[in-house]
Order: structure tokens, then C-alpha cells, then sequence
């Protein structure tokens, strides 16, 4: 007999207008833009064979790159088929139900101009001309007609994407929708272009073709619409779709829009609350009659149980986190909700984010790499002893990655707890993510074969004796002390962690990065905290949406600065010294100041490690300051080739 379900509302079938929706997981459209390079062969094992193995999801969403992956304009032209017939496959390979999603796009005209609701400027800086009512009719057919074919090629379904930086929210809002014709003005006027596509949409298709409505219930841009007028327009929607999907933000239009704020709304970092859609979500359940669909930072089966029992919200959609673990569906299914791999929402793997710079995940290094990193490890033709020095999640997953191809693993971590400098996760609202993933990763290592060796100092002589086939060195990095006149007087940031509560008055901190910034947050609670960093942003080393989620909060927090271009001269007793970005030297104040200036690698101490066996790696910060992403995939690709 089956067992019982420990999320029986996530895990319930519905039927929506005849189609049975075998639970309430549908996995978001994640376009992953280098599969565009990819050949028709390599493309069926990218991003969605994981998903779809990850079994349990209802539905999985296309990213709309679908028609680019095979150089065509649509992904049923005569060429794009195979591809189009491939991915449908692999998306039905774990039984959920395939939808293809399809956007209305700015279009480029001969002339160079970009087709948009008024005339304008686009963030690339080229120019938006206000399209005639034959050039929307031409994209309102094109749609449907696509709609069709997707329904005649095998999709279960589409889904349409009016939010973000789509042609409809384009025309939703009065920034954007200056039209004197019956496509703009009122608000009635600026619904219209929509509610035609999607009559039309249905005609062409169907009525009885699921059709899944994203739309951005605002676009955190300033004269945008607002909630009620997307209220308004769902329920002239009603009848016309099945499931209606709620985000925020979008990613990118122009003028004056800050691409990257209004972006971080639709891709929320750890400075937003998770499920920050819920509310709106709860306003349409209440206010229409629509099946709803949350999205944005849903990740815990548990919350997920109680927003649909709940009734708030109907299905719940998961981006990355299904990244982040595609078998999250399947490991919920089970109630293994303690194997879940947490996202970050450290948005590494986005590409607008990281300007194609950082496009991986940090959590998960099968990422973007599935037709060539294995499912499952092969076990070790050679077994042999390995030991890590450092329980760090460089550390953690290097011990991990070699036990799970059947090495004898030990791993020597000189306090007495595993997690390195995840320690410091335990402070802060906006570190529980990390948190979550430090104690992923110490759950994991005691379920393994791992034998930890804790309270112990690894030196050179111990090493060699133990002798090991093959030695990881993840002894990490320490604290950067600038030469500055009288840098003695400063603590160290790092060590403020835990005892926030003893600091008062003013706080100067010397270093802008991540760590300085964080800990300004939660010291500017009870204190005035200045941050100095000589670099012309705020944490300069993190992706675009980090630094906007930080600018935000930094907006909300008065008692909190960032002084930029900044360089400190010199700490005294009460305060210190620094040169402003013209030269000038400026007095500052302060009860405390702390250093958070960056972290120098162990070398000295991980070099030492070297002569003992030829397999001696050195792996994340003692062998170069990175992240969390570089730290977990350097020792799992590592690990791997044993
Ligand atoms: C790498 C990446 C690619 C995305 N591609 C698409 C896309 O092709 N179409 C789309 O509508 N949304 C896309 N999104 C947005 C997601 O579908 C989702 O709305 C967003 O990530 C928020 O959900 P999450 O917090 O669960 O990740 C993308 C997001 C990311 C991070
Ligand atoms: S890169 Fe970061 S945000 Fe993206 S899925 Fe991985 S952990 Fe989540």
C-alpha cells in the first residue's frame, strides 16, 4: 500500500477545464542561453532532462529561447522540428505535462527601430517607435498561430508571458503607453492589446488548451501600473485562461529604468522575503475566480503545504531552486525533505545578473553541464584514502563528491564543528539561505562513510603518516589587515559576529564588500554604521541583483552609509582617517571600528601540505579567494577525477 503523503495539498491532483493536473508543482521557464549553441543532439540532455528526471512536477515550462536553440524564428519552422520534437520528449520523459511558453516581443523593424506600444528609447539605447495597429494584429496572429501549432505538435499546453519585459506589460503601463488611439490612455484602453491576443489566442487553440497567464502583479518601476490595475485586468481575463501566474519586476526595458533594480524584483535575492508574491496571490484567489500560481522564492515543501491548504494560492511554480535540485519535486513526494539542496538566491546562475560572467550554479555543478557530468557518480575503479583537511563547504564537498564514487574518506577539521566560515550564517536574516546549506551539507557528511576527525590540528608529519592516496587542502583563508597607521586599533568584522547585541554609538567598518555590508545591516539595528570602500560601488564583487537587493535595504536603513571612493588613512582611538574620492582628508568618529577588508588565503599552511602525495590539491579560499560557487565546484569537479 502507498504510504501516506506527508504534503497530501501539494502533492493533490485538480482537473482544470479537462486537463488533470496530477499535483500542484509546476517547474518556471528557465532559459539557459548558451543551449542556443548547442547542436539538435547535445540540446535534449541541457537543463530540462534534469527536471524532468526530478519526476513529479504537473507541469514543466519551456524558456522561450525554444525557436533561437534551433537559429529559427519559430520552433515549428521545417528546421527547428527535431529540436522542438527532442525537447518535448526529454520534458515528458518523467510524466509531468509539457507547456511552451510564448512572448510577445519587441520586434526590429528594417529601419532599425524596435516595435513598442509608444515611440522611446530601449536600455540598448536604440529606438522604440509606436506600433500600428497592423503591426499588432501581425504579432497577435503570429501567437495564436503558434499556440495552435504548439497544441498540433504534442505541448500539453502554453504558457503566455505577459509579465516582466513583455509587449503587455508594455502597453499595461502609462510610463511606457502613450497612445491617443484605443490601445492606451484609459486603463481599459491600455488591456485591450492583451485581452485581444489572448481571445485570439483561444480561438486559434482552443478553449479547452491549458493556458498558463504569467503576468507581473507590479513592475517596481515607478509609474508603472499598479496592483488594482492588474487586478483589474485578471478579471477581464476570466474565462481566458486557466491558471494565472504571479511575479514582479521586470527584466529590462530602457530609458531611464534601472535594468537591474526592477530586475531584482522578478529575481529576488536574499534581501527580499521568500514568496514575497503571496499576498497578491491571495487578492486574485479572493477577488476572481481564477486558478492561481505563486512564483518567486518558493522553496520549502512545508511553507508550500500551507499556502495551498491554506487556500492563498493554488499551484506553486519554482525556478531556481529547481536548479539548485531538480529533485525537489520527487524528494518532497517522499517527504526527504531534509536531501533538498537549498537555493541561495545568489542568482550566479542567471546571466543578466552576472553579465554572462558567472553562469553557473553554485550549488549544483551539474548545472549547464548535463550532458557531460553523470547523473550518478561511477564508483572508483582504484579505491583509495583520501583525506580533506578543512570541513568548510569546500571541504565538505570535496569529502562528499570522493565518497560517493567509494573512496575511504577522512576528513580533519581542527575545531569542533563542521561548516568553516558558513559559520558566520548563523547572524542575520538575509544569511539564512547560506545557512540552509551549511547544514545541508554537515547533514549529508554524517550520513556518509565519511569518518570526521574533529578537534584536530592537521600538520605535515600527521599527514604523511596517515598516507594518503590523495590529499584535499581546504584549510580556507583569514582576515586582511590593510597596511594602514594604526590598524591595531581596529577589530576584526568577522569576529563582531554573535555579539552585535555589546556593540553602541558609531561603527565605522573599513571594506564594502559582502561581509562589511552584511554586517553593517545587522549592526545599524542598534547603532550608526558607516561603511568605507574604496572601489566607486558598494560590494563590488558581487553580481548586479545582490548589490540592488543591498541598495535597497542600505535605502531603508538610515543609521546605515556607504561611503564609496573612500581610501582610510589612518585609526585612532575614536575614529579614524580617510581620503574622500577628491582628495580630501575627512575626520570620522566612531566607538568601534572594524576591519572587514577582505580575506588573504592560507598559503603558507596549505603549501606546507605539499610533498606527501602527488594528488595534493588545494581547493577554495586557500588556493584563491572565491565564493561559495567556486569553493563547491572546484572540489566536486576535482574529487570527481580520482
Ligand atoms: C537563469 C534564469 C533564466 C530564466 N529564464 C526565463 C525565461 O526564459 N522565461 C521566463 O518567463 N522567465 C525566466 N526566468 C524567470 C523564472 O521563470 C522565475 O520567474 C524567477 O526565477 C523567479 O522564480 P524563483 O525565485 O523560483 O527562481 C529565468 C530566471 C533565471 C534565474
Ligand atoms: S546559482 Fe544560486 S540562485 Fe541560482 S540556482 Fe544556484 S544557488 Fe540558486
Amino acid at each position: 500500500m502507498a504510504e501516506e503523503l506527508r504534503y497530501p495539498h501539494l502533492f493533490m491532483p485538480i482537473d482544470i477545464e479537462g486537463t488533470v493536473f496530477r499535483n500542484r508543482i509546476i517547474a518556471a521557464p528557465m532559459g539557459v542561453p548558451r543551449a542556443i549553441q548547442l547542436s539538435t543532439t547535445d540540446y535534449g540532455g541541457i537543463s530540462l532532462y534534469d527536471k524532468s528526471l526530478g519526476g513529479s512536477a504537473a507541469v514543466i515550462v519551456t524558456e522561450h529561447y525554444l525557436a533561437l536553440i534551433a537559429k529559427q524564428k519559430s520552433a515549428f519552422d521545417k528546421y527547428a522540428m527535431d529540436v522542438t520534437r527532442e525537447t518535448l520528449s526529454v520534458m515528458k520523459q518523467g510524466g509531468a505535462l509539457a507547456f511552451m511558453e510564448l512572448m510577445f516581443h519587441s520586434k526590429k523593424r528594417s529601419d532599425g527601430t524596435n516595435e513598442a506600444p509608444s515611440d522611446g528609447i530601449f536600455l540598448n539605447g536604440e529606438p522604440a517607435r509606436a506600433m500600428a495597429y497592423e503591426e499588432m494584429q501581425i504579432q497577435i496572429e503570429e501567437i495564436a498561430s503558434k499556440a495552435a501549432e504548439a497544441r498540433r505538435f504534442g505541448f500539453d499546453g502554453i504558457m503566455l508571458h505577459f509579465g516582466h519585459d513583455s509587449l503587455n506589460s508594455q502597453f499595461l503601463s502609462p510610463i511606457w503607453n502613450t497612445r491617443s488611439d484605443e490601445y492606451g490612455g484609459s486603463l481599459e484602453n491600455r488591456c485591450r492589446f492583451s485581452l485581444e491576443a489572448l481571445q485570439k489566442i483561444r480561438q486559434a487553440a482552443g478553449k479547452d488548451y491549458p493556458v498558463i497567464l504569467r503576468v507581473s502583479r507590479h513592475l517596481g518601476v515607478k509609474e508603472s501600473y499598479e496592483e488594482d490595475d492588474m487586478l483589474y485586468f485578471l478579471k477581464q481575463c476570466e474565462g481566458l485562461v486557466s491558471i494565472v501566474n504571479i511575479s514582479m519586476g521586470m527584466d529590462c526595458y530602457g530609458g531611464t529604468i534601472d535594468r537591474y533594480e526592477a530586475n531584482g524584483y522578478a529575481h529576488s535575492t536574499v534581501f527580499t522575503p521568500r514568496m514575497h508574491n503571496l499576498a497578491f496571490c491571495e487578492r486574485v484567489k479572493k477577488e476572481t475566480s481564477h486558478t492561481v500560481c505563486i512564483v518567486g522564492g518558493v522553496n520549502d515543501p512545508d511553507a508550500c503545504e500551507k499556502i495551498i491548504a491554506s487556500g492563498k494560492t493554488d499551484f506553486v511554480m519554482l525556478g531556481r531552486q529547481l536548479v539548485a535540485d531538480p529533485f525537489w519535486p520527487k524528494k518532497a513526494q517522499e517527504g526527504r525533505t531534509d536531501e533538498i539542496v537549498p537555493c541561495l538566491r545568489c542568482l550566479n546562475c542567471y546571466h543578466i545578473s552576472t553579465e554572462h560572467y558567472n553562469t553557473q550554479c553554485s550549488v549544483n555543478p551539474r548545472f549547464r553541464r548535463e550532458n557531460r557530468v553523470p547523473l550518478k557518480l561511477p564508483p572508483a575503479e582504484n579505491k583509495k584514502k583520501v583525506i580533506v583537511i578543512g570541513g568548510g563547504p569546500a571541504g565538505m564537498k570535496a569529502a562528499l563528491t570522493a565518497d560517493e564514487r567509494g573512496h575511504e574518506v577522512i576528513l580533519i577539521e581542527k575545531s569542533g564543528r563542521l561548516g568553516g566560515a558558513l559559520k558566520y550564517a548563523d547572524f542575520g536574516e538575509h544569511k539564512k539561505d547560506l545557512k540552509a546549506y551549511r547544514e545541508y551539507l554537515i547533514r549529508m557528511v554524517e550520513r556518509s562513510d565519511i569518518q570526521v576527525l574533529f578537534n584536530t590540528e592537521a600538520n605535515s608529519e600527521m599527514i604523511r603518516n596517515m598516507e594518503p592516496d590523495a590529499l584535499f587542502v581546504c584549510v580556507g583563508a583569514k582576515p586582511a589587515v590593510p597596511p594602514v597607521k594604526g590598524i591595531e586599533n581596529a577589530e576584526t568584522a568577522l569576529h563582531a559576529y554573535g555579539k552585535q547585541e555589546t556593540y553602541s554609538g558609531r561603527i565605522a567598518i573599513i571594506g564594502g564588500g559582502a561581509i562589511g555590508c552584511e554586517l553593517g545591516i545587522e549592526l545599524a539595528e542598534s547603532c550608526d554604521v558607516t561603511v568605507i570602500e574604496m572601489a566607486s560601488l558598494p560590494v563590488p564583487k558581487e553580481n548586479w541583483l545582490y548589490r540592488h537587493g543591498f541598495m535597497r535595504v542600505l535605502k531603508e536603513t538610515p543609521n546605515l552609509k556607504v561611503l564609496t571612493e573612500c581610501r582610510v588613512k589612518e585609526i585612532r582611538e575614536d575614529g579614524l582617517v580617510y581620503t574622500d574620492h577628491t582628495g580630501k582628508d575627512i575626520v570620522l568618529p566612531a566607538d568601534h571600528v572594524l576591519n572587514a577588508a577582505g580575506m588573504v588565503p592560507l598559503k603558507k599552511e596549505a603549501n606546507a601540505f605539499f610533498g606527501i602525495t602527488p594528488d595534493t590539491f588545494l581547493i577554495g579560499d586557500c588556493g584563491r579567494i572565491g565564493n561559495v560557487m567556486s569553493a563547491v565546484n572546484e572540489a566536486y569537479f576535482t574529487a570527481t577525477n580520482l
